[in-house]
C-alpha cells in the first residue's frame, strides 16, 4: 500500500473508532441519566413554548401535571423545578451548596456590574465575603436597631403624608404603592447611603419618581425570560429588545451610583482621622481599604452591591404594601379583627412601636398570610447546579439551572386548607415562621442564598402594615366594589400588582399624632 492510501486508511479507521466509541459510550451515559418527568423540548426552543408572559403561572400548571420535580428546557439549558415541601427542602437544605450558584443572565451583566452584586454573583469567596459583611456589619441586631430612629422619623412622615392629601379632600382616591415605596426608599436610602438623594429640589441628582422608574425597570429586567439567556447564538438579535433597555438602565443607574459614591469618597478625604462610618455605603468603603480581606473590593464591587440593597430594600416590601392592603379592602372583617387587636395593645393614644409587634399576633399571621399567598418572588432567585446529584432517584445534571417552585408550594392544598383564600388566622397559634427554617413558606428563600435583608424587609412590612392599619380607616373608591378589585400581577424578578390599587382613607388617631 502506498504511503497516501495508508494515510487515508489510518484516517478512516481513527473516525470510525471515534464514531463507534462515541455511540458506545454516549448511548450508555444517555442511559444511566435518569432526568426527572417533563414535556418533550422542542428543537431550539426547547419548552419555551410553554411559558407564557407570567411564567410562575405556566410552570404552576406544568407542575400540576409533572409533578413535584420536573424538568424542562428552556432553549440551550436544563432546568429543574421543585414544586414540594419535600422538594423544596432536598434543593435548599440537602443538596444545598451543590446548588448555590446563579445562572448568568445578560441584566447581571449589564445592569448589575457584570454580576458583581450579590444576587448574581456565584457561590465562592467573593459572594461569602460580601454575606458576611451584610450579616455582621449591615443586618446585624446592633446595626439593625442603631437605624431604628431613621425607621421611625420615616414612618411618621408616611402618616402625615397621608393625613395630609385625605384632610384635604376626602374623597379623592390615594395611589397607596407609591406612597409605600416613597418610605421604603427614604429608609433604606438614609441607611444605605447616608441621606435621600432622590428628592424633589432642583438640584437633586434624581427625583423619587424617577428613581423608582428606575428600580420598577431593573426588577422587570432582572425577571425577564430573555431570549438570548436561553439560546445564547440568538443573543446578538436581541429580538425582544431587553439587552437595550438593560444597557441603558445600567448607565442610568451608574450615573447616580457614581455621584454617591464621589461624595462618600470626598467626606472621607476631608474628615480624615476624625471620620467616623454612618451608613451602609461608608462601611463599604472602610472594607475596601482593608489590605486583609481575602478578596479585594473594588469600585464596581461597592457600586454593585450598594445597588443590590436600595433596590431589594425598596421593592419589596412596597409590592408587599400594596397586596396586603388590597386583601383586606376585599375582606373588611380582617381590618376589624386588626384594628381591635391594634387598639387593645397599642391603644389611640400613639404609634405602633417596633417592639409591640411581638404583642399583636393576628397583625404577624396577616403578613405571614401576605407572604403565602402573595410571594414576592414566586419562584425565588434561579439557582445553578454546581455537580452532578441525584433527587428522588432522578439526576441533575452539573449546570442545569434549578427553580423552586414557591407559589406552588404556598398554594399546595396537601399543606394549607382552602389554599387560595386570605385567611390570616390559619397561622394564630402556630410556630410556622418565614425566615427559612419551615419548607412550606419560604418568601426570603432557605438556605445559604437566603435574603440577606430579611430582618429589615420584615420589621418594614411589619410595621409599616401596623400602623398604615392602625392610623386609617381604609374604603375603596365611591363605586369600586371589592369583588372588583382586580389581583393581575406582573412578572419580573418580583410580582407587583398589574393595576396599582386606589384607595379612600379617614384618620382614626388624634390629630395631633399625625404632625412630625
Ligand atoms: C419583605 C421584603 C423582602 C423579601 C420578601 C425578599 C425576598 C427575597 C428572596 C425570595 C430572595 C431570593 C432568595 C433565594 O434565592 O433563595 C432574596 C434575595 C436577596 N435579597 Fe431580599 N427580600 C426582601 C427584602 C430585602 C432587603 C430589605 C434587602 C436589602 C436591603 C434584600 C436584599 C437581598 C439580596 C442582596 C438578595 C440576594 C442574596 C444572594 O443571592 O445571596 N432583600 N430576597
Amino acid at each position: 500500500m502506498d504511503p497516501i492510501a495508508a494515510t487515508h486508511a489510518l484516517a478512516w479507521l481513527a473516525v470510525a473508532s471515534l464514531l463507534l466509541l462515541s455511540a458506545i459510550f454516549g448511548r450508555r451515559s444517555k442511559r444511566q441519566v435518569n432526568l426527572p418527568p417533563g414535556p418533550k423540548p422542542w428543537p431550539i426552543i426547547g419548552n419555551l413554548n410553554l411559558i407564557g408572559p407570567l411564567p410562575h403561572r405556566s410552570i404552576h400548571q406544568l407542575a400540576q401535571r409533572y409533578g413535584p420535580i420536573m424538568h424542562l428546557r428552556f432553549g440551550s439549558f436544563p432546568v429543574t423545578v421543585a414544586s414540594s415541601l419535600e422538594m423544596s427542602k432536598a434543593f435548599l437544605k440537602t443538596h444545598d451548596v451543590a446548588l448555590a450558584d446563579r445562572p448568568k443572565p445578560a441584566s447581571g451583566k449589564y445592569t448589575n456590574y457584570n454580576f458583581k452584586n450579590i444576587t448574581w454573583s456565584d457561590y465562592g469567596p467573593y459572594w461569602r465575603q460580601i454575606r458576611k459583611i451584610c450579616l455582621m456589619e449591615l443586618f446585624s441586631a446592633k446595626r439593625m436597631s442603631s437605624y431604628e430612629h431613621i425607621r421611625k422619623e420615616e414612618m411618621l412622615a408616611l402618616m402625615n403624608n397621608l393625613y395630609t392629601s385625605c384632610t384635604r379632600d376626602k374623597q379623592q382616591p390615594i395611589v397607596i404603592k407609591d406612597r409605600i415605596s416613597t418610605l421604603s426608599l427614604n429608609v433604606i436610602s438614609r441607611m444605605v447611603v447616608g441621606k435621600k438623594y432622590m428628592v424633589d429640589t432642583e438640584d437633586a441628582i434624581i427625583s423619587p419618581d424617577d428613581f423608582k422608574r428606575m428600580l420598577d425597570e431593573l426588577f422587570i429586567l432582572s425577571g425577564v425570560y430573555n431570549i438570548g439567556d436561553s439560546i445564547p447564538w440568538l443573543d446578538f438579535l436581541d429580538l425582544q429588545g431587553y439587552v437595550k433597555r438593560m444597557k441603558k438602565l445600567g448607565v442610568k443607574l451608574d450615573n447616580f451610583l457614581e455621584h454617591v459614591m464621589n461624595e462618600h469618597t470626598e467626606r472621607r478625604q476631608r474628615l480624615k482621622e476624625k471620620f467616623v462610618a454612618s451608613d451602609m455605603m461608608d462601611v463599604l468603603l472602610e472594607f475596601a481599604d482593608n489590605p486583609d480581606l481575602e478578596v479585594k473590593l473594588g469600585r464596581d464591587n461597592i457600586k454593585a452591591f450598594t445597588q443590590d440593597l436600595l433596590a431589594g430594600g425598596t421593592e419589596s416590601p412596597s409590592v408587599l404594601g400594596e397586596w396586603v392592603l388590597t386583601e383586606i379592602l376585599r375582606k373588611p372583617e380582617i381590618f376589624k379583627s386588626a384594628t381591635e387587636e391594634l387598639d387593645r395593645v397599642v391603644g389611640k393614644e400613639r404609634w405602633v412601636e417596633e417592639n409591640d409587634i411581638q404583642n399583636l399576633p393576628y397583625v404577624r399571621a396577616i403578613v405571614r398570610e401576605l407572604m403565602r399567598l402573595h410571594p414576592v418572588a414566586p419562584m425565588l432567585v434561579p439557582r445553578l447546579a454546581r455537580e452532578d446529584i441525584k433527587v428522588a432517584g432522578y439526576d441533575i445534571l452539573k449546570g442545569t439551572r434549578i427553580l423552586v417552585n414557591t407559589a406552588t408550594i404556598q398554594k399546595d392544598p396537601k399543606l394549607w386548607d382552602n389554599p387560595n383564600d386570605f385567611c390570616p388566622e390559619r397561622f394564630i397559634g402556630k410556630s410556622i415562621d418565614v425566615k427559612g427554617c419551615d419548607y412550606e413558606l419560604l418568601p426570603f428563600g432557605a438556605g445559604r442564598r437566603i435574603c440577606p435583608g430579611y430582618p429589615l424587609g420584615l420589621v418594614l412590612v411589619e410595621s409599616s402594615l401596623a400602623n398604615l392599619l392602625h392610623g386609617f380607616d381604609w374604603k375603596l373608591p365611591p363605586n369600586t366594589k371589592p369583588q372588583d378589585l382586580d389581583m393581575e400581577e406582573v412578572f419580573g424578578l418580583s410580582t407587583p400588582k398589574k393595576i396599582p390599587l386606589e384607595v379612600v382613607i379617614e384618620p382614626r388617631l388624634p390629630a395631633h399624632l399625625y404632625n412630625i
